[in-house]
Parts: structure tokens; C-alpha cells; sequence
């Protein structure tokens, strides 16, 4: 595989602390070859051998404005258990239902603008309903859970400009803990 020649900005650039515009369609041809590039690189970034050869870090989903697009569109790229993988493209997508149910991932987030390491736990919606276009602009629903929750979650508020971090109580990291499960 071709690493993509895409460039993920760090925590530090003010871009991704903007509100990302809503994607128009039909989509470009840039669109459409930044999309592809970056499946390609969350893919390569999970895959040891690609992944040690570029030194990469893991990855499972990348909003575009993390490549310096401010639009309303993300990917994630999830590992199978028979070690395929399903992309998710989703595009202008719009949460229309959340579980009382909060969960958390254990070992902490990890962002790939974030070089650092962080401290506490992010409080997720153990479900979620969203609604959301495809990249023939074919509107549809899906229903997450789990690991794929959260990742949408984290995604989303990447184009409302709020990075992980923002979300760690900085008092009490770990606050309410005990009121939630982990993933
Ligand atoms: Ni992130």
C-alpha cells in the first residue's frame, strides 16, 4: 500500500477549534480523493507492518478538518474480528437519539492531533442514532454502540470544534466514574 500524502494537523492549530460548514453535494472529485485517502491511511495505521514501516500512529477515525477541511464529514475505519475492515463515510450527520446509558474507554481516548498523553475519561452515550449523508449525497440512518459509539461521538465533536481533552472534568478527571461502564 501508498501511505496518502495527507497532512493531520496537531491540537495546536486553531483550526480545529472552528465549527466545521456543512458539505454540499454532489461531491467533488477533492472530496471524493480525500475521503478514499483517508480510509486508506486509518487502514494502513491499524495494519503493524504499514503502520511500523511509516511510523504511524493507530488510528480509527479522522474528521476532515483535522486535514485542514473545515467541512461536516468524517471517517472510521473499524477492524473486524476476522481482521477485515468496514469504513464508515459520514457525512453531514446529525445525532437523533442518545442512550441514558454513558460508557467510557478505559485506558483513555487518543486523537490523532493529540500528541500527548491525557489524563481522565471522556463520558460517552453507550448508543446512539444518527442521521447522515453517503458519498452519493443518499441520506440514512444507523444505530452504534460501544467502541463505534464513541468514535462517532469523538468525530462529531471534532466538527463542532471540540477536541477530546475539552471534555475531562480538569478538577476530578475521573469524576462519576463509578457511574458508568467501560468499554
Ligand atoms: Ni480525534
Amino acid at each position: 500500500m501508498k501511505l496518502p500524502n495527507i497532512k493531520i494537523l496537531d491540537e495546536k492549530d486553531k483550526l480545529l477549534k472552528t465549527t466545521s460548514k456543512e458539505v454540499n453535494f454532489p461531491l467533488s472529485k477533492e472530496i471524493k480523493q480525500d475521503i478514499k485517502d483517508m480510509i486508506t491511511y486509518l487502514k494502513m495505521s491499524q495494519i503493524d507492518e504499514e503502520r511500523e514501516k511509516y511510523n504511524l500512529r493507530a488510528g480509527m477515525g479522522l474528521a476532515y478538518v483535522q486535514i485542514g477541511k473545515p467541512q461536516r464529514l468524517f471517517v472510521i475505519v473499524e477492524e473486524l474480528e476476522d481482521g477485515s475492515f468496514k469504513d464508515y463515510i459520514v457525512i453531514n450527520p446529525k445525532i437523533i437519539s442518545q442512550s441514558a446509558e454513558l460508557c467510557y474507554v478505559g485506558e483513555g481516548e487518543g486523537c490523532l492531533s493529540i500528541n500527548r498523553e491525557v489524563e481522565g475519561i471522556v463520558p460517552r452515550h453507550a448508543r446512539i442514532t444518527v442521521e447522515a449523508y453517503d458519498i452519493d449525497g443518499q441520506k440514512y440512518t444507523i444505530r452504534v454502540r460501544e467502541d463505534i459509539a464513541i468514535a462517532f461521538q469523538h468525530e462529531i465533536d471534532h466538527l463542532n470544534g471540540i477536541l477530546f481533552p475539552d471534555r475531562i472534568d480538569k478538577k476530578d478527571p475521573y469524576k462519576n466514574i463509578d457511574l458508568m461502564r467501560e468499554i
